[in-house]
């Protein structure tokens, strides 16, 4: 039994090693290779050339308007309030979460209609695709199988009921099966959905009626 297992391994093991050679044994020859782990691709490294452009270079020079994604204040860095404290960054006062802008925002009569209009236009990216454009949450990933995904409309979400605070902050980290946008949208822009989202809430909850009746 042993004499047999011994001649099988020892014909197995001399078949191995001419088909693979020995560890660490330099050879020539193309390797072999199995399984090659995406050893061997078409790809640019940095600072190498590169003849696909024609300057020769493979790193390309920023795109004019490319904006530094930093968590510092500087002129033109977008803020994205990472590890940052304080209701305008977290949407929180303590433990708890806070109603109404910001200070940071520096909202005026004059500057609330672009702010809205900014909502406006980052929650139709962000947002209604999922939440609908009325935030009723019947927005086209919902037909393809996303449950439970929150409308606005319903009594919860009401601002008494729901702090703009803890909008921000489901923003910003996602609930459930959310995923948070902390890394996507800036805080300015979170805040500025949030506003749209009550602007949504209000236009909805004025009836028809009235509506006609001012016009
Ligand atoms: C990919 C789909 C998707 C996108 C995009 C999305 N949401 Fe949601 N959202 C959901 C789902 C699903 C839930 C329900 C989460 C749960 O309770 O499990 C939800 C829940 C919420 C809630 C309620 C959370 C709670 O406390 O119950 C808020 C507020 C919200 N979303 C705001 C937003 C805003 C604002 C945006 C845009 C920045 C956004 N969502 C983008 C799918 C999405």
């Amino acid at each position: 039994m042993i004499k047999t297992f011994l001649i099988v391994f020892t014909i197995f093991a001399i078949f191995m090693m001419g088909v693979f050679g020995f560890r660490g044994g330099k050879s020539r020859d193309t390797p072999v290779r199995l399984f090659p782990d995406m050893d061997v691709m078409d790809k640019v490294k940095s600072q190498k050339p590169s003849d696909l452009f024609k300057d020769g270079v493979g790193s390309r020079p920023m795109v004019p308007g490319t904006i530094v994604h930093s968590a510092d204040d500087s002129l033109y860095s977008i803020e994205f309030g990472e590890g940052r404290e304080g209701y305008y960054y977290t949407g929180m006062f303590g433990d708890y979460y806070g109603q109404g802008m910001p200070e940071e925002l520096k909202l005026t009569s004059e500057s609330a209609d672009a702010f809205l209009l900014r909502g406006k236009e980052r929650y139709g990216i962000y947002c209604a695709v999922c939440h609908g454009d009325a935030g009723d949450g019947a927005g086209v990933t919902s037909k393809y199988g996303i449950a439970g995904i929150a409308n606005f409309h319903a009594p919860n979400f009401a601002t008494d009921q729901y702090a703009d605070g803890r909008m921000y902050d489901v923003i910003t980290n996602g609930k459930g099966n959310m995923g948070g946008y902390g890394y996507n949208i800036p805080v300015t822009d979170r805040w500025a959905i949030v506003a749209y989202v009550r602007a949504l809430q209000n236009a909805k909850s004025i009836p028809l009626k009235e509506v006609s009746q001012n016009n």
